[in-house]
């Protein structure tokens, strides 16, 4: 979408106004931009009470010599913060038809840079479609979108600076979600390091490094190789390292990158297997947010690190009963090849500790459970750190991104150390409370500072976005397949919160 900003009234292509509900003509300061016929046309739709503005509704006025226009509606005006903006605003996108053209022009009038932008960001948000794999005639591809946002005098360099934000932030939501789309047959492990090595060579204050299967072996990470060695698509790690020579410690954030989860041995039933291609949206969630950062010139210190696996059944896959010896010299009890996710991130929080971290973040699609708890509406968030647990749920609701406190108590760490033969187990001892345990198992391979035995351990937030990852009926920013969520929940907590 190409975006400008400009004070005055100038309109361009489609007009489109924003209204809050009960309005019943168009705004006075607005009027002397309007061609006389559309604003005729407009007050008496608004007069009659045919257009209630209730928020996300949208009227397309087409025809007359006026011009189109579409209204929408912000809901209540005491209701109306940046939230309702940004759901307005991708409201507009999704109502938005052939007649309508591709080009638009946004009038505001005494509405706050913080709101616009949001408008802004929620247009830009629902501008996504995936459809590289389809067949398109050459009639049917339709030309980019260009808005002009007019705003009051003034406001321009501001709201044209935080458009331009907000641009960038955007192309990290949308990197996640062409990743979390991608079929499994083209995003394989080494497709995604593939991709992470081309997307650095953008940037020169980001450094992206491989760890293969070989190097991962040789190094003992036990857990990477042991889901992924069923697979013909080898595992690997990937790296991203942005403004790696500041000085301090920094954010490392660690993503789940299964790249199709059959569940292994422990095979999962064939109805819905198709989704489990986005059984990397932990390793998109992280790629995106660095993409997020990069693109917006972040300065600071930032570590990602992705574990990338397929989870295959055959001759050379990891069978119940295994014992496998992870990074961190821990010993795991493979009770269940399905509970794969953890494996592979019990390598990459303990490879986390090498970066210093001021703070470790993982996302994972981890587990059902979690889905069965907080359906699509919200991610599970658990921390060894009460503070830091209500900072991310703060970042999330500032950005409109819910990610709910959940325990981690030592009956579900006990239950998950309780192994005959190792020293824990990949599988509680019961169906109950799956998402609390596999946290409680995580939690075990978070590194106390330095690796210090003695140490305290390094602040820890695990985020399982199996619900939000995909799924999402009520969320207005996407339409349908990968959500991108969390990447403006860790753009935000990184730069503001
Ligand atoms: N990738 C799945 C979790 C998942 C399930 C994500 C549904 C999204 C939707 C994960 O690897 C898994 O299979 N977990 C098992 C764990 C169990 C075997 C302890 C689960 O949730 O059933
Ligand atoms: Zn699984
Ligand atoms: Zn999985």
């Amino acid at each position: 979408m190409k975006v400008s900003v400009s004070p005055g009234h100038n309109i361009n292509g489609t007009l489109i106004l924003p209204l809050h509900q009960g309005a019943e003509s168009v705004p006075e300061s607005l009027q002397e931009g309007l061609h006389t016929s559309l604003k005729t046309q407009i007050n008496r739709i608004l007069s009659e009470g045919d257009f209630k503005a209730k928020a996300k509704s949208t009227l397309s006025v087409i025809g007359g010599e006026g011009g189109k226009a579409m209204l929408v509606g912000l809901g209540k005006e005491d209701k109306a913060d940046a939230h309702a903006f940004r759901k307005a605003g991708a409201s507009v996108i999704a109502a938005r038809k052939k007649p309508h053209g591709t080009d638009f022009t946004v009038l505001f009038t005494g509405v706050s840079v913080d709101c616009m932008t949001a408008f802004a960001e929620g247009m830009m948000l629902r501008d996504y479609s995936y459809d590289k794999y389809k067949q398109q005639d050459e009639d049917d591809e339709e030309a980019e979108i260009s808005v002009r946002f007019n705003c009051d005098s003034g406001m321009e360099t501001e709201l044209d600076a935080r458009i331009i934000n907000c641009q960038g932030v955007v192309s990290g939501v949308h990197l996640s979600r062409d990743l979390g789309n991608c079929p499994p047959n083209d995003l394989y492990p080494e497709a995604f390091a593939d991709q992470a090595w081309e997307w650095a060579k953008a940037y020169d204050n980001v450094e992206v490094t491989i760890i293969n299967y070989d190097q991962a072996m040789k190094a003992g990470m036990g857990g990477l190789v042991a889901v992924g060695m069923g697979s013909a698509r080898k595992p690997c790690m990937v790296i991203f390292e942005m403004n790696k020579d500041k000085p301090g410690r920094c954010p490392v954030l660690v993503g789940k990158g299964i790249t199709f989860d059959t569940g292994g041995i422990s095979l999962k039933p064939g109805a819905g297997m198709d989704e489990m291609k986005y059984d990397m949206g932990g390793s998109a969630t992280v790629f995106g947010t660095m993409e997020a950062l990069a693109a917006t010139g972040y300065d600071g210190k930032v570590v990602a690190i992705t574990c990338m696996a397929e989870n295959m059944p055959s001759s050379n896959a990891q069978r119940p009963g295994d014992v496998i010896t992870t990074l961190s010299g821990k010993t795991i009890e493979i009770l269940n090849t399905d509970a794969e996710g953890r494996l592979v991130l019990s390598d990459g929080l303990w490879k986390a500790g090498e970066f210093d971290p001021e703070y470790i973040i993982d996302f994972a699609t981890l587990t059902g459970a979690c889905v069965v708890a907080l359906g699509h509406e919200a991610t599970g968030l658990w921390s060894n750190d009460e503070d830091f647990r209500t900072r991310i749920h703060d970042a999330g609701n500032a950005v409109d991104e819910l990610a709910w406190p959940m325990p981690l108590l030592p009956a579900f760490e006990k239950e998950m150390t309780d192994s005959k033969i190792a020293d824990t187990r990949n599988l509680g001892a019961g169906r109950w409370g799956g998402a609390n345990t596999a946290a409680a198992f995580l939690k075990q391979f978070v590194p106390n500072r330095g690796y210090d035995k003695d140490g305290e351990q390094i602040t820890w937030a695990h985020m399982d976005i199996a619900g939000t990852f995909w799924g999402a009926k009520t969320n207005t920013m996407v339409k349908n397949g990968a959500t991108g969520v969390h990447v403006r929940t860790i753009y935000h907590l990184i730069t503001q919160g």
